[in-house]
């Protein structure tokens, strides 16, 4: 049981999750007040718990390999905090692609029998399963809270429309922004054809080249040339994936979060974006508010 939990990240973990936390907490305070079904659908979701980071376990040990599984510090993940949530949520669904991390959903579901009939845990891959959901049944009378939290460029931009296309879901979405993206982008724009596939795959689109590279004309031993290269910065990556958020959303959190390393370079930008007109207003004024 213990090696399935996983032992990933460090502070900036406890950042996003505590406040998604925070949205689930007023979501689900407002949602009680009305008519509408509203579910938290859990795209990555692991095992619903994870062990602290070595560092904060031990590691500096002569032979942190003395230490005990017991002895490691098991904290809250995303399936599990929203579980706790109260008020409750009408349903729970936790999407996971590895079925030994499933079996452990499953004990999580089992230990909260006031609430198991409403969690369903499905072990599929979280795009397939979400564009099918998300366009093959109706939204009328349902909401949902969607948290797509992956390690990296795991999430389609199809699956980004799909969900805004609902009308009905709040979506909170971890983009890979310093751990891949950034890192793809090669200074000499040398990306292979599998790497702009990649980069098409989560941005939709492939003018994210001119908006992140310029022909420069610079001179050399041989005279004066023309060159391709990077003019990004992470400040305008996030800009570019906020405007495309925008361009399919009625509501966008205007200031993601970027969540730092110990050295301070952005890991991840936690961004949000509301696929209800009606209720955008007020959904970006909550998140923009626990983002700040
Ligand atoms: C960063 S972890 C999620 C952490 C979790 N949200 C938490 O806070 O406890 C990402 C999870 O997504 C799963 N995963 C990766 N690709 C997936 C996919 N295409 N569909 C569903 N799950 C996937 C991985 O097995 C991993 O458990």
């Amino acid at each position: 049981m213990q090696n399935t939990k996983h032992n990933f990240g460090g502070q900036w973990t406890e950042e996003k999750l505590r406040r998604v936390k925070k949205y689930l907490v007023a979501y689900a305070t407002i949602m009680n007040k009305q008519q509408f079904r509203f579910a938290f659908i859990d795209a990555f979701a692991e095992t619903g718990y994870r062990i602290l980071p070595d560092e904060q376990n031990g590691s500096q040990l002569a032979m942190p390999e003395l230490l005990e599984d017991d002895t490691r510090t098991f904290v809250e993940g995303s399936a599990k905090i929203a579980l706790d949530v109260r008020p409750r949520f009408s349903n729970y669904i936790f999407i996971e692609r590895d079925a030994k991390k499933i079996v452990e959903l499953e004990k999580l579901r089992n230990s909260y029998p006031e609430l198991s009939k409403d969690v369903f845990i499905v072990n599929k891959d979280a795009n397939e399963w979400l564009q099918d959901r998300c366009r093959n049944y109706t939204w009328k009378k349902g909401r949902a809270v969607l948290f797509l939290d992956p390690y990296g460029m795991q999430v389609s931009w199809s699956t980004i429309e799909a969900i805004a296309e609902t009308k009905a879901i709040d979506l909170w979405i971890l983009f890979p922004l310093g751990v891949a993206v950034n890192r793809l982008l090669r200074r000499d724009a040398q990306i292979s054809p599998a790497i702009r596939k990649r980069l098409n795959f989560i941005f939709g689109s492939p003018d994210w080249y001119q908006a992140f590279y310029q022909k420069k004309r610079k001179e050399d031993l041989f005279g004066e040339n023309e060159a391709t290269i990077k003019d990004c910065s992470f400040d305008s990556i996030a800009e570019y994936f906020v405007n495309r958020l925008l361009s399919i959303f009625p509501g966008v959190a205007p200031k993601p979060l970027a969540l730092r390393n110990s050295k301070n370079i952005p890991l991840y930008l936690l961004c949000f974006a509301a696929a209800n007109v009606k209720g955008a207003k007020t959904a970006i004024k909550i998140a923009q508010e626990i983002l700040n």
